[in-house]
């Protein structure tokens, strides 16, 4: 057997090698075995598949690949071959502790992949001069401080250190000495700063740049001219830095991108007319910059382009796509920025379109008529787009027969909620209709959209009772109907809530390009969420509601957000509400409740925020558990004692201290059993400050 073939057994599979090494007695190379001992002694954990003690034949362990020395021609003078370590792969491994700069001895390293573990302090400079290293990937772990200075990597082709806490700034010159065959080059989501340096330019091989989600400065020309030199590039990720000032022509250099991703900086300007030479671009993505001006010409008559997302600029005057041109188009989003004039008549043939943004534009009149045509379209939010006429509005979309989501916040300021019998909307998962101050009441015709996962008519005029057959909406999961003007009781139809019982049968997005709503996370800015992250919700706060709690709420083990704040709802705080085990809020302030808060809500380990404020308990509040952590402004306006600002007459006669000493009693077991649940319903919310809809 020479040398070619044993390259190709290697390949087939390590069972095979493991056999044929021992035949052949090759050992592995002692520096190599020395590297990898070095490596687990800098390691905090131990790797599965090496074992305690170190035999010679390192090639067998997992996660190493080797190579005969005659294979990748060296000591060909030798008189016994030995195996060199040519890969090192230990992904998801659960590694933790430093890396050490012994793996820079492993001279005949092709591939290092220890993505995704838990690997800390600083890359080590001498993995940075491995002259055959070809794929290095470090993404998802903790590593620290700057890449090394002085990279010489010349035979380097795919480098990732990704999502990690690396900081400092970009090497000067990556490509300096002759990384020319780099192709793919990952660094995002880090703590880089400065200005993209100049030296990317000689990578002329790049195909696939991503810098995103760093702290990358630069204004006038934030992108190096060399940059534009790039003719092999087909992805480029600068999204998410501080890169300012307009964007150069010199973009129409880069022919052949694929993907350009310049979101969620500072550029201004005009967005230059440079998509003609551009004849590959399907994904143009520049929301939340500066831009104003128009969309060029050239953009809008891209026949490649098939997601286009120019929202949160200021672009201005009307939106004038070319549809015949436009033959690819399919998800649009030109939300919050200045458009004006009537809503774009001629969207319907743009053929595939099939998901549009407008919202937050500044248009004038009603929906198209031209739109009942629109058989493509299956996610559309006009929210504050100053629209009129709701009843034509929905005799036009109810045509759209592939609609799905539909979104119409802040418009019809005070008209009718259209009653008319006939309306139906089969497909509809998600309708958002708030803000409208719309009167009327609850039409019956939406009891035909029974699909609907997710509906949102808070904040308008409504009337009269809620509808019974809600209940039989097997997919909904998170209703909100605040802020209206509703009265009798919650109907017990909607203790049977499928979804809120069973949890969620179906996860799929309304749109895979659009996020229908943004977290604000403290330190990291944005983070853009998706439909299946809202949290199960019932939220009927603000109306006229009355009667009783059902005990029954029990049922809705997935429910996480149960808001009944502001009725006029009266009886016991059923003590089965101890079941909906899956509760983060449960907020029932402000109510004519009364009896006691029962001691089994303790057991509630997700609750994060919960209010009985304002309602006619007395007794005791119980302790333990979440409860711990609530403020006194939880409980006022009760007869209530035993939490901050009012504590308990002292003296354990009389009913009340009776009541208090059983109950503590009883609860202290649950209590210690409470850790984990509580640490985790904590850590659920840490860092997120306020969720921002962007419909
Ligand atoms: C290989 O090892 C076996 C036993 O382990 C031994 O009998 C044989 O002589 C060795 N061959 C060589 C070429 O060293
Ligand atoms: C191998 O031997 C040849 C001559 O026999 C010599 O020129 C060469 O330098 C040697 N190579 C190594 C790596 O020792
Ligand atoms: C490294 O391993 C991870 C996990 O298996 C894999 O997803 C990733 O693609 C690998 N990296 C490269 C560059 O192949
Ligand atoms: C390992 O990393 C930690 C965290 O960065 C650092 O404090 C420590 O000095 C490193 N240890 C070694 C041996 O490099
Ligand atoms: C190139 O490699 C040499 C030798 O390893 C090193 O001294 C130098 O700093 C490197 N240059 C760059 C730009 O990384
Ligand atoms: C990088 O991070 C370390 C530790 O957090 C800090 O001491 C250092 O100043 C940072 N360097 C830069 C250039 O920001
Ligand atoms: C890069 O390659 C060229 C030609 O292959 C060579 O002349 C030059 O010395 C190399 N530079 C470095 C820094 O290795
Ligand atoms: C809109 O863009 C600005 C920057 O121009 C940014 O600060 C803001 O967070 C963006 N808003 C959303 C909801 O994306
Ligand atoms: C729209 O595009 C088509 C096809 O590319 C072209 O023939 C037509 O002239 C364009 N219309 C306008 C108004 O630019
Ligand atoms: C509605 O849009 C206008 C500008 O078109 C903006 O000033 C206002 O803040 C928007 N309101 C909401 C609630 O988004
Ligand atoms: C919106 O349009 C109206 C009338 O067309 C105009 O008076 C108003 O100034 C515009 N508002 C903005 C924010 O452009
Ligand atoms: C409607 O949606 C279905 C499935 O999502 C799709 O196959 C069909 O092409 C759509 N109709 C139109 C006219 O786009």
């Amino acid at each position: 057997m020479d040398a070619q073939d044993f390259w190709v057994v290697i390949v087939i599979g390590f069972c095979f090698q493991a056999q044929i090494l021992s035949s052949q007695n090759f050992t592995c190379n002692p520096n190599d075995v020395k590297a990898l001992e070095d490596f687990t002694s800098s390691l905090k954990t131990v790797i599965d598949g090496w074992g305690s003690s170190f035999s010679s034949d390192c090639c067998k362990w997992e996660g190493i690949t080797c190579s005969s020395s005659f294979s990748l021609g060296i000591g060909l003078n030798n008189s016994i071959d030995t195996f060199r370590v040519v890969k090192l792969e230990l992904p998801s491994k659960r590694l933790a502790g430093n890396l050490s700069a012994s793996l820079g001895t492993l001279d005949q390293l092709r591939t290092l992949n220890l993505s995704q573990n838990y690997l800390i302090g600083t890359l080590p400079t001498a993995l940075f001069h491995l002259r055959n290293l070809e794929l290095l990937d470090l993404s998802f772990n903790d590593f620290s401080g700057p890449i090394p200075f002085g990279i010489d990597l010349p035979s380097i082709k795919f480098l990732d250190i990704s999502q990690n806490l690396l900081n400092g700034s970009l090497p000067g010159s990556i490509c300096d000495n002759n990384s020319t065959q780099l192709r793919v080059l990952n660094v995002a989501a880090n703590y880089f700063s400065g200005n993209l340096p100049p030296g990317f330019g000689d990578c002329t091989s790049l195909e696939d740049l991503d810098l995103s989600t760093n702290y990358l400065t630069g204004t006038g020309d934030a992108i190096p001219k060399g940059l534009f030199g790039l003719r092999k590039l087909t992805q480029l990720s600068i999204q998410d830095n501080k890169l300012a000032g307009p964007l150069s022509e010199e973009f129409g250099n880069l022919i052949n991108l694929v993907r350009l991703d310049i979101s969620s900086n500072g550029f201004a300007g005009t967005i230059p007319d440079v998509f003609y030479s551009l004849e590959k671009l399907q994904y143009f993505v520049a929301h939340s910059n500066r831009f104003g001006g128009q969309i060029p010409p050239s953009l809008s008559s891209s026949s490649t382009l098939s997601l286009l997302n120019l929202r949160n600029n200021s672009l201005q005057g009307s939106i004038a796509l070319n549809c015949s041109a436009m033959i690819s188009l399919t998800s649009l989003d030109l939300g919050s920025n200045q458009f004006d004039g009537p809503i774009p008549s001629n969207l319907p043939s743009c053929r595939h379109l099939s998901d549009v943004n407008l919202a937050r534009n500044n248009f004038t009149g009603e929906i198209p008529e031209n739109f009942k045509n629109f058989h493509s379209l299956s996610y559309l939010s006009l929210s504050n787009c100053s629209l009129s006429n709701i009843s034509s509005a929905l005799q036009i979309l109810q045509q759209c027969h592939n609609l799905t989501t539909l979104v119409l916040t802040f418009n019809f300021h005070g008209e009718q909620f259209p009653a008319d019998p006939t309306l139906h909307f089969e497909k509809l998962k998600i309708l958002i209709i708030a803000y409208c101050r719309l009167t009327g009441s609850i039409p019956q015709w939406l009891s035909t959209s029974s699909r609907l996962q997710l509906l949102d008519i808070s904040w308008n005029q409504l009337e009269g009772t809620i509808p019974v057959w809600f209940g039989n909406f097997s997919n909904l999961f998170y209703l909100d109907i605040s802020n209206n003007s509703l009265s009798g009781e919650i109907p017990r139809s909607l203790t049977g809530l499928w979804s809120l019982i069973n949890g969620r049968s179906s996860t799929e997005e309304p749109s895979p390009d659009f996020p229908l709503f943004v977290w604000r996370v403290s330190g990291r800015g944005l983070q853009y969420n998706r439909v299946w992250s809202f949290r199960p919700t019932l939220d009927f706060s603000n109306n006229n509601l009355s009667g009783a709690i059902w005990p029954d709420f029990r049922k809705l083990r997935s429910l996480h957000v149960l808001d009944l704040k502001y009725n006029r709802l009266s009886g016991p705080i059923p003590t089965s509400l101890s079941e909906m085990v899956s509760l983060e809020t449960l907020d029932l302030s402000h109510n004519e409740l009364s009896g006691i808060i029962p001691p089994s809500l303790v057991d509630l380990s997700f609750l994060s925020k919960f209010s009985v404020a304002y309602n006619e308990l007395y007794g005791v509040v119980p302790t333990g558990g979440q409860f711990l952590t609530f403020s006194s402004s939880s409980f006022e306006g009760n007869s209530l004692c035993g939490y901050d600002a009012s504590p308990c007459p002292s003296g354990e006669d009389g009913p009340l201290g009776t009541w208090y000493g059983k109950s503590n009693k009883d609860y202290t077991g649950v209590i210690a059993g409470l850790g984990v649940g509580f640490v985790f319903g904590i850590a659920c919310f840490v860092g997120i400050d306020r969720y921002v809809w962007t419909f």
